[in-house]
């Protein structure tokens, strides 16, 4: 009998054939789902999103070839070519991410895991810096299905692009490594706590919002137990939720926050706006400038609008 092993789904994109028989559960059963020569453009990986399936699975005795898949496709996603659209190539380093990410959420006590994703944010960072154009395929993805690693990864992205508006990547380029790793777990404890991620936290039930609230204090906790998380990590998963006038979860005001911890709960609240409320980019950065104001450090919202501007999203 055939033996399975699981893959993520978002691991999939790109435009590149796969190279192994991709399978569905179904009741037990393993059902081919996309045959080996296949690719996993367009509708077909829609299909499966909406379906909100994350793994898929393959014969084990394929493992190999899909471990130099996924690499392949990651070097040519960051491989610049004319081929290639930037689209394309971010939707691919985006998938990969998200996968790396939700290695890490599933298992936050393995260093193996933790070195693989810091060095992902590392090159994503990089990849960022030089092709700023990037953000828009990016910020437009879109999220139906409330993916905790999706939406980190867009932070991640929206976080990096704040920074560097605001020079910090000249002044502190090792910080926003760890921010940007940070960005990409940061809602972590949402994946332990059993919360409806599909409604926005205040539509959430009152057992649910009193759960919800704790996620950012739970998160640092659980991470802690590990002595091999940047600092930089701990803050971000610990005050993404914060408010300037001290009506977040930990009562910090702005003469609390660091920089990074401003930026970061800048970029968190706006792709909750895009995905909760599926505004249009736009619609959600005039939402962000009036509803947050008071809320969010104004350079950091500034330094946000002039990255979307540049990127050509608004
Ligand atoms: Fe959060
Ligand atoms: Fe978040």
């Amino acid at each position: 009998m055939n033996q399975y092993i699981a893959i993520r789904v978002s691991t999939l994109r790109g435009d590149l054939k796969i190279p192994f028989n991709a399978y569905v559960q179904v009741a037990g059963k393993f059902i081919l789902f996309c045959r080996e020569g296949d690719s996993f453009e367009g509708d077909r990986l829609e299909r499966l999103k909406s379906k909100k399936l994350k793994k898929m699975y393959i014969p084990e005795e394929q493992i190999e070839v899909y471990k130099s898949y996924i690499h392949q496709n990651v070097e040519n996603a960051y491989a610049k070519s004319k081929e290639k659209s930037v689209e394309v190539r971010a939707q691919v380093i985006h998938g990969a991410l998200q996968a790396t990410a939700e290695d890490l959420i599933d298992d936050p006590e393995s260093f193996a895991h933790y070195t693989v994703a810091l060095e992902a944010a590392k090159k994503f960072k990089a990849f960022l810096q030089v092709e700023p154009e990037a953000l828009k395929p990016i910020v437009e993805l879109t999220n139906p299905d409330f993916n905790i690693s999706h939406h980190g990864v867009t932070v991640a992205a929206l976080a990096l692009a704040i920074a560097c508006e605001m020079n910090l990547n000249e002044s502190r380029p090792m910080e926003l490594e760890a921010m940007a790793l940070g960005c990409m777990i940061h809602d972590i404890e949402n994946s332990y706590n059993n919360i409806n991620l599909s409604v926005p936290p205040e539509k959430l039930t009152k057992a649910e919002k009193i759960i919800y609230e704790k996620h950012t204090f739970a998160a640092h906790e659980r991470l802690k137990k590990s002595d091999f998380y940047d600092p930089v990590i701990l803050d971000v998963v610990a005050k993404h939720d914060e408010k300037l006038d001290g009506s977040g979860p930990r009562k910090l005001k702005e003469r609390d926050l660091d920089q990074i911890s401003m930026i970061v709960a800048t970029a968190n609240a706006f792709d909750k706006l895009i995905m909760y409320e599926k505004l249009p980019v736009k619609e959600a950065l005039k939402k962000l400038l009036i509803d947050k104001m008071g809320l969010l450090n104004l350079n950091c919202m500034k330094a946000l609008q002039s990255a979307l501007k540049k990127c050509g999203t608004i």
